[in-house]
This record gives C-alpha cells, sequence and structure tokens, in this order.
C-alpha cells in the first residue's frame, strides 16, 4: 500500500518511535494522521489529530475506533519496559503482567477492533513495533524479552488471519533506539526517525518483516546456527 493518501492511526504518538512515525507518516503524504496518547494533551505536533487512548483499557479502544472509522494503516507502536529479570526481580511477575497487557494483548485487541475498518478501507496494513528481543534474551529485560517475543507470535498469527481481508502485517525488529525507554542503556543506537522511515517504506514494498539495523539483522540471521544468538549467556 501507499502512504500517500493513506490514514494513519499510531498508538504512543507522543513521543519516541511513534512520534517519530507521526512525523514520518506526514511527510510522505498521508491524509490524516492519528495520534493516540494516554494524554491526548501531550500530542502537539501540527497537522495531527488527537485520539485519547490507553492500550490496555478496552472501552477507550472501542470509543477510538468509532471516532477514526477512515483508518487503513494501523501502527501499535505504544509499549513498556519495566527492567526485569525472571528470578532476581522482586516484583517480576507483576512486571511481566504490566508488559504483556501493554506489548501483547494491547495491540492484539487494537487490531482486532481496527480490523473490520481496515477491511471496509481496502484492507490496508498493520505495523507491529517489536524489537531485537523478540528473539534474545537478556536478565536486565528478561520479561519485556518474553512480551516482545510474544508478541512476534502475534503478528504472525494476525498476519495468517488477515490475509483473507487483504490486510498485510509488518513485524518491525530493532536492538537500542535513541529514545526515553533506552536513555539509561550504554551502547549504539539506532534514530527513531530511520526506523520510522524504514517501516514505512517496508510497508509500502508489502514486507512481512522490517529489520532497522545491523545488530537485528545479525541476531535474526544467527537463529538458524549451531550456536543461536539466544543461546549465549549474557551476564
Ligand atoms: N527504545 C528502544 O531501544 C526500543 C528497542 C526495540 C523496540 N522498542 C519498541 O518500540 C516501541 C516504541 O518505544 P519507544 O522507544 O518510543 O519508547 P518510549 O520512548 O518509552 O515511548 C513509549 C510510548 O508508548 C506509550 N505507552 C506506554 N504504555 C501505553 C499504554 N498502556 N497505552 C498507550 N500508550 C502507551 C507511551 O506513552 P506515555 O507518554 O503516556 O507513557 C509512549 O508514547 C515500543 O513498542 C518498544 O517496546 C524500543
Amino acid at each position: 500500500m501507499k502512504i500517500k493518501d493513506s490514514v494513519v492511526f499510531i498508538t504512543g504518538a507522543n513521543r519516541g518511535l511513534g512520534l517519530a512515525f507521526a512525523k514520518a507518516a506526514l511527510a510522505a503524504g498521508a491524509r490524516k494522521v492519528y495520534g493516540a496518547a494516554r494524554d491526548p494533551q501531550s500530542i502537539t505536533l501540527p497537522g495531527v489529530t488527537p485520539v485519547a487512548l490507553d492500550v490496555t483499557q478496552p472501552a477507550q479502544i472501542e470509543a477510538a475506533v468509532r471516532a477514526c472509522g477512515d483508518v487503513t494503516l494501523l501502527i501499535n507502536n505504544a509499549g513498556i519496559s519495566r527492567g526485569a529479570s525472571f528470578l532476581g526481580s522482586p516484583d517480576a511477575v507483576a512486571d511481566a503482567r504490566a508488559e504483556f497487557e501493554t506489548n501483547f494483548f494491547g495491540p492484539w485487541a487494537m487490531t482486532q477492533a481496527f480490523a473490520p475498518v481496515l477491511a471496509a478501507n481496502g484492507g490496508g496494513a498493520v505495523v507491529n513495533a517489536l524489537s531485537v528481543l523478540s528473539w534474545i534474551s537478556f536478565p536486565s529485560v528478561a520479561t519485556y524479552s518474553a512480551s516482545k517475543s510474544a508478541a512476534w507470535s502475534l503478528s504472525n498469527g494476525l498476519r495468517n488471519e488477515l490475509a483473507g481481508q487483504g490486510t498485510q502485517v509488518t513485524s518491525l525488529h530493532m536492538a537500542l533506539m535513541d529514545t526515553d525507554m533506552a536513555k539509561h542503556m550504554p551502547g549504539d543506537k539506532v534514530s527513531p526517525e530511520d526506523v520510522a522511515r524504514q517501516a514505512l517504506e517496508g510497508v509500502e514494498a508489502g514486507k512481512t518483516e522490517v529489520l532497522a539495523d545491523g545488530v537485528t539483522r545479525q541476531v535474526k540471521q544467527g537463529l538458524s546456527s549451531e550456536t543461536p544468538p539466544y543461546a549465549a549467556a549474557p551476564a
């Protein structure tokens, strides 16, 4: 599908990658960009229509669908990371539940709710913001990684189930990005603007998967190795 003249709905559009998606969609000629945020007043980019939306709140999802019946591209971007390990964090189970609510059940509920809208508008597309951590795990983000692994499977399953109505699903994987989520983490970071641009180009090219940086491409390539990257034991 073309981004030009599309109607784009972005979750978590007030900052980070979501804001970069809003800018990229406008730059690519989208006809309308809905910027969803828990606090709609935090959507300040000119040309973006604010929508109040917490992706864990079913009533707010229903209201968003009623208000935005012209959407052709849904971008499930909102995400959280609690920085919990499975065995070393005192509230690991609560942290994991919160991450799964936002990172897995949120995109699932959003896609379920918007699927009939996308079908009515010709099929369109869904982008799911995943991570290189869909495929590898570190103790400092173990529960988050589990939620992104589950979200990868969700994305693959949704692709199967939406193919019949002509809706394409693009999974977006990346390593560290220069946003609030990764601000305390050392290391090279890709810019959210670059990631958003690559993702929209991937949608236009009909790609099922966009791997936005070298680390992510290397990890993906290593999955079939005798010594896959997820089997290493990082400190
Ligand atoms: N940064 C990285 O290194 C990195 C790497 C790989 C993948 N990712 C993924 O990329 C996506 C964007 O992350 P980011 O780096 O832009 O993170 P970020 O800077 O922390 O921004 C997260 C966004 O998600 C929103 N959000 C959180 N919980 C929400 C909820 N329940 N309902 C609606 N919105 C909610 C936040 O809204 P508020 O302002 O209201 O909190 C914010 O807009 C996420 O899915 C993340 O997991 C990030």
